[in-house]
C-alpha cells in the first residue's frame, strides 16, 4: 500500500509530458454535451447580426449616415446641381387608385389645385390620400412622399443618446422598478399573454413621491434598457405663449409616437400642466388647462394609440387633475417612498462605487444615521465627504468625513428639505 503515494508524489514531482491526446481530452473539460452546437449557432448568429449590419449600412448610405470612406462628394454635388427644389403639396385625392391610370388631385399651397401623375421614382403604393408630398416646380409631378409635418421641437425630444444609468444604479425601489418593467416592458415583449386573458395591457404609469427619492433616475434606466423610441417631455416645455400651441405640440408628439413601431412617452414634472382645472374668477380659461385636456383626449386615444406607453413623474400628486388620473388613462400610480435602512445603504455603495474611499467604511452605520433622508440626500453626503478629504489634502475619503458630512447634510439642511412639506400635502 505505502508505495502508491510515494509513486504519485514522483510522479507530480516529474509529470509525463502531454501527448495529443490528453490535450483533446482537457480542452473537453467544461464543455457541457451541447457545447459544440450552441457554438455553431452562436457563430451562426454572429454572422447573420454581421449580414444585417452590412445591409442596415447600405441603407443608411442613402439618408447620409454612411461611413465617411463611403462618401462620394463629387457626384453628390453633380447630383445637387442636377435636382431642382421641390414643393411642398398635398394629395386631396387619388382618382382611379390601383390602376394604370391613377391620377392625382394635389393642392399646392393657396396657388392652385392640380390634377397630376407620378413622377418616375415614386410607386404607387407609397402615396396616400391626405399624405404631404413633394411636387417639381414645371409639371407638378409627385416626386417624393414625406413625412407628416411634425414641429422640431417636438422631435428634438427624442432621447437618441442613451443615459447611462442602468437599474443598478438605482438603490432600493425594487417594488417599483418591478412595477415599472411589468407595464413597460411585459407588454412589448409578450403581448400575446394580453390577448389571451382578453384584457388591455396598462397604458401609463403615474410616479410620485418626494423630491430626490429617483423618479427621473428610474425613467432614465428605463430609458437604457428599453430598444422602444423613448421620448422625454419635460412640462414646462409644453406651455406655450399663443393659444392652442401647447396642445398641437402634445398633438404633433403623440403623432410621431404613433409613427414608431413601439414608443415611451415620458412627461417629467407633469404638475407644470396637469394641475386641477379651477375658475380663475377673470373669465379667460387658462390655455395650460387646455394643453392637458389635450393628453387626456390623446390618452384615451380616439385614434388607436398602438404601442405607447406614457410615463409621468411629479411630486405634488395632489394638485393634478382627476381626469388625468382616473383608471383607463394612468392605470398604474407607483410611490417612491423614502428609502428604509436596507435601500439607504445600497444607495451608499452605489454612490460611493467610483470614489476613492477607505476600506470597510461602515455604510449600514451610516445608512443609519441618515433617517428620512433620501437618496440625492446620502449623495449630496458623499459629495461632502469627498469635499472634507480636498479640504485635508489627502487622497482617500476616510470614515470621519462622512460623518462629518452626515452632520452637515442631514443635520444642517434639514430646514431646506421638502419632504415634510410633501408629507403634509399627501
Ligand atoms: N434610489 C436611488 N438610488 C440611487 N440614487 C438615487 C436614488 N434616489 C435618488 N438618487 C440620487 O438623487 C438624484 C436625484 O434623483 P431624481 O432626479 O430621480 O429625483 P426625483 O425623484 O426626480 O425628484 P423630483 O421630484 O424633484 O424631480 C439622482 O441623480 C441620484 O443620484
Ligand atoms: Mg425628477
Amino acid at each position: 500500500m505505502a508505495p502508491e503515494p510515494e509513486d504519485e508524489i514522483k510522479d507530480e514531482k516529474n509529470p509525463p509530458p502531454l501527448d495529443e491526446d490528453d490535450i483533446a481530452l482537457l480542452k473537453t473539460y467544461g464543455l457541457g454535451p451541447y457545447s459544440t452546437s450552441i457554438k455553431k449557432v452562436e457563430k451562426e448568429i454572429k454572422e447573420m447580426a454581421k449580414k444585417v449590419n452590412d445591409l442596415c449600412g447600405i441603407k443608411e448610405s442613402d439618408t447620409g449616415l454612411a461611413a465617411p470612406s463611403q462618401w462620394d462628394l463629387v457626384s453628390d454635388k453633380q447630383m445637387m446641381q442636377e435636382e431642382q427644389p421641390l414643393q411642398v403639396a398635398r394629395c386631396t385625392k387619388i382618382i382611379n387608385p390601383n390602376t394604370e391610370d391613377a391620377k392625382y388631385v394635389i393642392n399646392v399651397k393657396q396657388i392652385a389645385k392640380f390634377v397630376v401623375g407620378l413622377g418616375d421614382k415614386v410607386s404607387p403604393t407609397d402615396i396616400e390620400e391626405g399624405m404631404r408630398v413633394g411636387v417639381d416646380r414645371n409639371k407638378y409631378q409627385i416626386q417624393i412622399p414625406l413625412p407628416p409635418k411634425i414641429d422640431p421641437s417636438v422631435t428634438m425630444m427624442t432621447v437618441e443618446e442613451k443615459p447611462d444609468v442602468t437599474y443598478n444604479d438605482v438603490g432600493g425601489c425594487k417594488e417599483q422598478i418591478e412595477k415599472m418593467r411589468e407595464v413597460v416592458e411585459l407588454p412589448m415583449l409578450h403581448p400575446e399573454k394580453f390577448v389571451k386573458l382578453g384584457i388591455d395591457p396598462p397604458k401609463g404609469v403615474l410616479c410620485y413621491g418626494p423630491p430626490g427619492t429617483g423618479k427621473t433616475l428610474l425613467a432614465r434606466a428605463v430609458a437604457n434598457r428599453t430598444d422602444a423610441c423613448f421620448i422625454r417631455v419635460i412640462g414646462s416645455e409644453l406651455v406655450q405663449k399663443y393659444v392652442g400651441e401647447g396642445a398641437r405640440m402634445v398633438r404633433e408628439l403623440f403623432q410621431m409616437a404613433r409613427s414608431k413601431k413601439a414608443c415611451i412617452v415620458f412627461f417629467d414634472e407633469v404638475d407644470a400642466i396637469g394641475g386641477a382645472r379651477f375658475d380663475d374668477g377673470v373669465g379667460g380659461d387658462n390655455e395650460v388647462q387646455r394643453t392637458m385636456l389635450e393628453i387626456v383626449n390623446q390618452l384615451d386615444g380616439f385614434d388607436a394609440r398602438g404601442n405607447i406607453k406614457v410615463l409621468m413623474a411629479t411630486n405634488r400628486p395632489d394638485t393634478l387633475d382627476p381626469a388625468l388620473l382616473r383608471p383607463g388613462r394612468l392605470d398604474r400610480k407607483v410611490e417612491f417612498g423614502l428609502p428604509d435602512l436596507e435601500s439607504r445603504t445600497q444607495i451608499f455603495k452605489i454612490h460611493t462605487r467610483t470614489m476613492n474611499c477607505e476600506r470597510d467604511i461602515r455604510f449600514e452605520l451610516l445608512a443609519r444615521l441618515c433617517p428620512n433622508s433620501t437618496g440625492a440626500d446620502i449623495r449630496s453626503v458623499c459629495t461632502e465627504a469627498g469635499m472634507y478629504a480636498i479640504r485635508a489634502r489627502r487622497k482617500t475619503v476616510t470614515e470621519k468625513d462622512f460623518l462629518d458630512a452626515v452632520n452637515k447634510v442631514i443635520k444642517g439642511y434639514q430646514k431646506f428639505s421638502a419632504t415634510p412639506k410633501y408629507m403634509v400635502y399627501n
